[in-house]
């Protein structure tokens, strides 16, 4: 990290810490920065999807907060510097074990409105219809991220207007945008026009470059909001109000009553044991762990480290785990306060070893034959993930979405932020793809007050009952696919953060019926996978990976993934 960065940076947060509106103050960290994509550290580190945002986390560290106030600050700070996941406006989940063993699942998913219903996105004929779930203010659920960091703060060490100030100074200052931020709010340039109701930030007279730098005013008076009157400056009062008048403008669903009555919960994490290690993942409303369960213990009767990374009988193996578990997702998985999910069935032993057993080495499996299995009786891509890390022993694994990138595009008049678009990860109609080609059937259809089923997959490994890997990634459907690649990458093949992190990634979700993969993947197994009967099907970067792995000398070697603006900090 440039030297004068961190000192301009140090000096911005102490001398924020004091001051109620600081923005007039004028600093030069937020105008250099680089985005460090390795390190080793000792004390503690914070990877997430922008420079500053990391930055901001490891100072709270050094200012003595655990990994759970940099875990919050890292998140209020992503919610101005990276408009197009980090939010406020979204949602997320957090999982966390902390050093005196508690682990947490944290829910702050977004919720339908009130006014939801069932057929809210269908055409006369019957037809889901993507432009209403997907853009503007129909789309957007009930904001859980602000809910969220307030539900985590009794875990934090440091008060919640010393976490949040940081983020305030960025949005009233400014920051200089990255040449990956100017192309995206350029493309999305029309967007926000067409679904915003007033000016934004966001849009000026000319094209956005690398360097300028982006004031968000009215993100800043929203986030003092948040710091003078906590929860209720976001759920009740002028926030609330704003949001509610920028429905109406938009008709959208979005009530007082449904801002008020909004509540993060904490769930019970998905735990499991996979080759003498111990994985805390996130449950319901979140697939994510639940898949990552099944995905990893579908595998585990082979030695997938004999086959070797990216062989075609790896990737075999692997796909038709993928195969079998995304069809369950299909037909299971849904927000459990309002269906039963019959998770212990899903995962047991017993249903995964039969559900593996049609599986045949070099042969490619059909999702017209493979059906989601039988239990009886039973009925963004822009996400982002961060990851951090004391020396406590807290680990903190955060994923947070707007759904799609810059969510519904519609910016929330006067206060300045981007309104989710998560109701298109409901099943619109049974059968019939969302944003991420993925299917669903009842157990995902629209109820108001229900959460949105979710792939984010925040994980937690222990090895020895120690930290061992914080990891995690954005990437829609993607996200449970990623993480597993990167947990056999890592423990099955042995191979280094950084390269589980950046080498090509593959991903199956059952329907479509093939294999997506990556720019770079070894075209001899690319070869032979067609060969056996699969479709491959190469598209743009999959995920962006942030891990933390612990060193068998204690230290922490992180990794951010090198498809972003992401970066490690650590100390
Ligand atoms: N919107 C992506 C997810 O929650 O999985």
């Amino acid at each position: 990290m440039h030297k004068s960065f961190l000192v301009g940076w140090l000096l911005l947060v102490i001398g924020s810490f004091n001051t109620s509106a600081v923005w007039s103050q004028n600093s030069n960290s937020a105008y250099s920065y680089t985005a460090t994509k390795e390190i080793t550290a000792t004390k503690g580190a914070v990877v997430s999807a922008h420079p500053l945002a990391s930055q901001v986390g490891l100072e709270i560290l050094k200012k003595g907060g655990n990994a759970v106030d940099a875990a919050i600050a890292t998140q209020w700070a992503l919610a101005v510097v990276y408009p197009g996941a980090g939010n406020i406006g979204g949602g997320g989940f957090m999982v966390a074990r902390l050093a005196n063993d508690k682990r947490i699942a944290l829910d702050y998913r977004e919720m339908a409105p009130g006014k939801a219903h069932k057929d809210m996105y269908l055409d006369a004929a019957g037809n889901a219809v993507g432009e209403k779930s997907l853009n503007g203010h129909l789309s957007g659920g009930v904001p859980g991220t602000v809910a969220g960091l307030f539900a985590a703060h009794q875990y934090a060490r440091l008060p919640m207007r010393v976490l949040i100030q940081p983020a305030i100074d960025l949005a009233g200052h400014g920051f200089k945008i990255s040449a990956n931020e100017a192309h995206g709010l350029n493309n999305n340039r029309d967007d926000f026009k067409k679904y915003s109701t007033r000016p934004t930030a966001f849009v000026k007279a000319t094209e956005w470059k690398a360097g300028d730098t982006l004031v968000q005013k009215e993100l800043a008076q929203t986030l003092l909001r948040i710091r003078d009157e906590g929860e209720k400056g976001f759920y009740q009062g002028k926030t609330a109000q704003l949001i509610v008048d920028e429905m109406q403008r938009g008709k959208g669903l979005i009530s007082l009553e449904d801002l008020k009555n909004y509540k993060a919960k904490f769930r019970t994490p998905i735990e499991f044991d996979y080759r003498g290690y111990h994985v805390i993942s996130m449950p319901m409303p979140s697939s994510g762990g639940l898949l990552l369960n099944q995905l990893l213990k579908m595998i585990e009767p082979f030695n997938i480290g004999a086959m070797g990374f990216e062989t075609p009988a790896s990737v075999q193996l692997m796909t038709e785990a993928e195969r079998r578990a995304y069809a369950d997702r299909a037909k299971y998985m849904g927000d459990e306060d309002f269906v039963k999910v019959p998770v212990n069935e899903l995962r047991s032993d017993s249903y995964l070893k039969e559900r593996m057993k049609d599986y045949v080495p070099g042969k490619a499996g059909n999702s017209t034959l493979v059906k989601p299995g039988n239990i009886p009786g039973y009925e963004s891509e822009e996400t982002t993930h961060l990851s951090v890390l004391d020396n406590e022993g807290n680990a903190v694994a955060v994923t947070t979405t707007l759904n799609n990138s810059y969510g519904s595009r519609t910016v929330i008049g006067d206060a300045g932020f981007i309104l989710n678009d998560e109701m298109d990860d409901f099943s619109a109609k049974p059968g019939s793809p969302n944003l991420y080609g993925a299917v669903g059937g009842k157990a995902n259809a629209i109820q108001a007050g229900k959460r949105m089923l979710s792939a984010m997959t925040p994980t937690v490994v222990l090895k020895n009952n120690n930290p061992f890997l914080v990891v995690g990634t954005p990437g829609g459907t993607t996200i449970p696919t990623s993480v597993f690649q990167t947990i056999v990458d890592i423990i099955d093949f042995n191979m280094t953060p950084n390269d589980a992190v950046n080498k090509p990634k593959f991903h199956h979700q059952w329907l479509p019926d093939r294999i997506d993969i990556e720019a770079g993947f070894p075209d001899t197994t690319a070869k032979k996978l067609e060969d056996m009967g699969y479709k491959l099907y190469t598209r743009k970067q999959i995920g962006r990976t942030e891990v933390i792995k612990v060193l068998p000398n204690g230290k922490m070697n992180v990794v951010a993934d090198h498809r972003g603006d992401d970066a490690a900090a650590g100390w």
